[in-house]
């Protein structure tokens, strides 16, 4: 960012004394978004095409404008540009280095058109590509992870409620709930972009303009898939930015949970899987220690992302129509939004694809928590006793088991027939933890043949997006 050669302000006409120097710091935004100058120009370049169809630029004028804008976005893409805080915005400094450079040609550009319709339309031109971009690491993380639920359908692992070991299930089935809560992330993403990809251009300042303007024709040329249906909305609503970084927080704390479970697996005490060295740190003191510095930073960073919407929320909050100096505050939440949610994704998918499953210490976790107990319940019901008998029974015989430091499956069928007559010796098909993953044996269930089906599924509907899921 430079101010040494001060070019005019394109406002200054009705001005009698230069902007005071604070103000000019404080009102500034072309620090921050200047990033998205790829999606300004693009926006200019179907405004000013638009304009020479209807016949309000000629085509001269389009051509060198055209051109121009064209040179400036290979200029910002080679770093050959120089952004000038006292042109206050990306809009400005690419307009006023255009006309530098071409002449008049450039001081028509703005012709039936405002900074607040334009800004609008350069902000859902950028997200509509962050949220193409978004769906492509969400859609790879889930590959990574139907990866592991296909290759570990068949491990057994303690399943926990209340973090307590409850009921034994498969990892695989684990790694399913994942995959399905992306999915929605996904679903969500998806239907946001339908929003965003509305073009505002043509609202002008917020009442519209009087040149004959055809924004359908602007609207095909960026790709949008409708107008905004009114000016003043068009140019004050934030309403997709809010939902994007709504669903993008949603899908943070999706990361963030999966994120604490990997904390727990890989901790000592549970050991249930191990990540690779490269994506693990030290301690500077504690020579012994492997931290999961990845999931924990993961974790972490969804605060951000929460907080972003907040902001975006309470941004809005107090404005009355149309547009308002307040929504420049977007832009910095938005883009820190689109640059966590990317990289999260990112990095969580190259470090799954590092995990490797401890199955034994999963075992022999899921061995040690009674956690059968449902099981038998469930047998005795299955010999006539009212389910709430069956519940106290059970919990007897969890009692002694605990007392005794065993599994159910590893009392004497005497023993348990002590708290059942009803209990014979096919009990024990029910008691081991294979019987019990492999009995929940319904849709969505964790039994491994399910498994594996759901993961054929699953695979069938990340290959062709839109595939209804859920049908029966
Ligand atoms: N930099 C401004 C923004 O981000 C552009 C629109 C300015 N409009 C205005 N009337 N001052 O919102």
């Amino acid at each position: 960012m430079s101010d040494e050669t001060l070019p005019p302000k394109l406002w200054a006409g009705r001005f009698t004394e230069s902007t005071d120097a604070l103000v000019e710091r404080f009102t500034e935004s072309v620090s921050v978004d200047h990033r998205f100058a790829k999606h300004d120009i693009r926006g200019s370049i179907a405004h000013a095409t638009m304009l020479a169809e209807v016949g309000v630029l000629s085509e001269a004028d389009r051509d060198v404008i055209v051109s121009g804008l064209e040179a400036i976005l290979a200029d910002i893409e080679a770093g050959d540009f120089e952004w000038r805080v006292s042109l206050e915005d990306v809009h400005m400094n690419v307009e006023s280095v255009l006309t530098e450079r071409i002449g008049d040609a450039g001081k028509r550009l703005h012709t039936g058109r405002s900074r607040n319709d334009q800004v609008a339309t350069g902000v859902r031109l950028f997200l509509r590509e962050a949220l193409d971009d978004i769906a492509g690491a969400i859609r790879a993380l889930q590959d990574v992870i139907l990866a592991i639920a296909e290759r570990e359908a068949g491990t057994v692992m303690p399943g926990f409620t209340h973090l307590q070991p409850a009921q034994p299930i498969t990892f695989g089935h684990h790694m399913l709930a994942w995959f399905e809560m992306l999915d929605r992330d996904a679903e969500r993403l998806a239907e946001c972009r339908r929003r965003v990809n509305r073009l505002p251009l043509g609202s002008a300042a917020l009442a519209g303009t009087p040149y004959p303007i055809d924004r359908a024709m602007t609207a095909r040329l960026l790709g949008f898939e409708g107008l905004c249906e009114n000016s003043l909305d068009a140019v004050s609503d934030r309403d997709f930015a809010i939902e994007f970084v709504s669903d993008c927080a949603l899908a943070m704390v999706h990361l963030s949970r999966m994120s604490e479970e990997l904390v727990l697996w890989v901790s000592a005490p549970f050991g249930f899987v191990e990540l690779g060295d490269a994506w693990c740190t030290g301690s500077s003191i504690m020579p012994q220690k492997k931290n999961p510095d990845v999931p924990e930073l993961v974790r972490g960073k969804s605060a951000r992302v929460i907080g972003h919407l907040n902001a975006l929320l309470v941004l809005m909050k107090g404005q009355p129509l149309a547009y308002n100096r307040d929504n420049q505050e977007d832009k910095a939440p938005l883009f820190d939004t689109v640059d966590t949610v990317t990289d999260c994704l990112r990095v969580f998918a190259a470090m799954l694809g590092t995990l490797e499953c401890r199955r034994e210490r999963m075992r022999e976790a899921a061995r040690l928590g009674c956690m059968t107990a449902t099981d038998l319940a469930d047998y005795l019901v299955r010999k006539a006793v009212p389910f709430r008998d069956a519940h106290d029974v059970v919990g007897r015989a969890v009692r002694r088991a605990v007392e005794t430091g065993r599994d159910l499956s590893e009392m004497a069928l005497d023993e348990l027939r002590a708290f059942s007559p009803v209990i014979e010796s096919d009990v024990f098909e029910v008691l081991t933890l294979e019987g019990s993953v492999a009995a929940r044996d319904h849709p969505g269930g964790t039994a491994p043949a399910r498994v594996r089906a759901a993961a054929a599924r699953a695979k069938a509907r990340l290959g062709s997006p839109g595939t209804p899921r859920g049908r029966c």
